[in-house]
């Protein structure tokens, strides 16, 4: 399929069977035969055993595709790695809402990675301070001799930027060593320049070194995702204004912020994990930037424009790759990078703010109207079924019980499990399991 002939649009997707879902992927995609079996297979144990240490086996988690996306007028289907129900309907639902006003914009920075070393024991900082400004031209030349394949693709240290702190143990010297990292996450090729800078710096300034590592505050790499949302399609005005009153406590107070921000990470952490990056980089970057006035707030803002829609706005750090780790390691990261079609990390990067927006609109949207019980409700009921021992169809029959009582708990899923299964064994001497006629046993409809 070309690009201008794919849409992500597609409605009712959940309702498809998984094998048709993998079908829609594939097409979309233009996925080959053993790319669409990936989606089935589990990580290969020698891979699993050359990525981390002491290794035992590997752990699953679903994979589903979020839909209806449009960024900067590109269709995406997104994968998302996570294990909460509701999280990637909430986003395809809110795709398909932003679509109505052409979708996701972003805009982004240079994929600059900052590098701290941490000089001590110096006796005149300020002096000190100035030696290192004035031997930048030297000191970035080391660092790029580090890393010719970068250089080549126009990448490398940049720039320098030189701190004083004070600190209980008195006042030290942290060197930024600003690097253009281009398609890497680039903490392999941050870190390598620091170490070997590092002597450098002491035999400049008399000091001695103590850390040499890469900041996750990535505040220089950061992206910015904008959507509209019409006022029209979320139920007027009065609607809107119940989203921004719950918006504003995210902006004013850390407790609802910190929650509000969770919801963000729903969407990007799932995409992070796909991709085979590190979310957990991503993570401490975005609560550092959360909180850079001095007070941890909202990463999004939102407000009315002048035709009184919604505007939502999420901006982070991001700090992710398309080239090295384990997103070239582990296969199905590599299928979920074909899946959406991106260049360059700068895309990825995109995708992962424009989702973290989709998220947590979708997040404030129900928690304005209708609360988000509603929507956890279906999954988590089947999910209480199968704790409570139901298997087969009786998961669906035991969670579509307690959603009709309104009462979700594990204790009442064994007594319905109980109930169903004495009445087929007292009735019609079967294994209540194997039921597929529409019988009535007690208060449950048993189709
Ligand atoms: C749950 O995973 C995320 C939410 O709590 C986010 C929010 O409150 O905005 C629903």
């Amino acid at each position: 399929m070309s690009n201008n002939e794919k849409t992500s649009i597609v409605s009712g997707f959940y309702k498809l069977p998984i094998k048709d879902r993998i079908e829609f992927v594939k097409k979309f995609s233009d996925l080959n035969e053993e790319e669409t079996q990936l989606f089935t297979s589990c990580l290969d144990m020698d891979i699993a055993d050359r990525m981390i240490e002491n290794v035992l086996g590997t752990f699953e988690l679903p994979l589903g595709i979020a839909v209806n996306f449009l960024i900067n007028g590109k269709n995406y289907l997104i994968p998302m790695t996570i294990e909460e129900s509701s999280v990637v309907a909430a986003a395809s639902n809110a795709a398909k809402i932003a679509r109505i006003k052409g979708g996701f914009k972003t805009e982004s920075t240079d994929p600059l990675m900052i590098g701290q070393i941490q000089l001590l024991h110096i006796d005149d900082v300020a002096d000190a301070a100035q030696k290192i400004i004035n031997k930048k031209k030297e000191i970035l030349n080391l660092a790029n001799e580090q890393d010719k394949v970068l250089l080549k693709f126009g990448g490398g240290a940049k720039d320098l930027e030189v701190r004083i702190l004070d600190s209980p143990l008195g006042k030290m010297i942290v060197t930024h060593l600003i690097v253009d990292v281009r398609d890497a996450m680039g903490a392999n090729a941050v870190n390598t320049m620091c170490e070997a800078l590092a002597p450098m710096l002491e035999e400049i300034t008399g000091g001695k070194v103590r850390l040499k590592i890469l900041s996750n505050l990535a505040d220089k790499r950061i992206v910015k995702a904008t959507a509209i949302f019409d006022k029209e399609k979320l139920g007027g005005e009065k609607v809107i204004d119940a989203f921004l009153e719950s918006y504003n406590l995210a902006a004013i107070d850390p407790y609802r912020a910190a929650t509000h921000n969770k919801g963000i990470m729903n969407g990007i952490d799932s995409l992070i994990i796909a991709t085979g990056n590190d979310f957990r980089a991503i993570e401490a970057g975005a609560h550092a930037y959360a909180a850079r006035s001095g007070q941890y707030s909202s990463l999004s803002k939102y407000y009315k424009n002048e035709n009184g829609d919604l505007v939502g706005e999420l901006e982070l750090p991001m700090a992710i790759g398309i080239i090295g780790g384990a997103g070239n390691i582990h296969p199905k990261a590599k299928l979920c990078k074909k899946i959406l079609g991106i260049k360059t990390a700068k895309e990825l990067a995109e995708v992962v703010v424009s989702l973290g927006l989709a998220q947590n609109f979708a997040a404030v949207y129900a928690l304005s109207t209708v609360g988000i019980q509603k929507g956890h409700m279906s999954l988590h009921a089947k999910n209480i079924a199968v704790m409570a021992g139901a298997s087969g169809n009786l998961i669906d029959k035991v969670a579509n019980q307690m959603i009709k009582e309104g009462k979700i708990k594990l204790d009442r899923a064994e007594e319905i499990l109980k109930e169903i299964k004495w009445f087929f064994l007292q009735y019609l001497q079967v294994p209540a399991h194997n039921n597929n006629k529409l019988l009535l046993a007690g208060p449950y409809l048993l189709f």
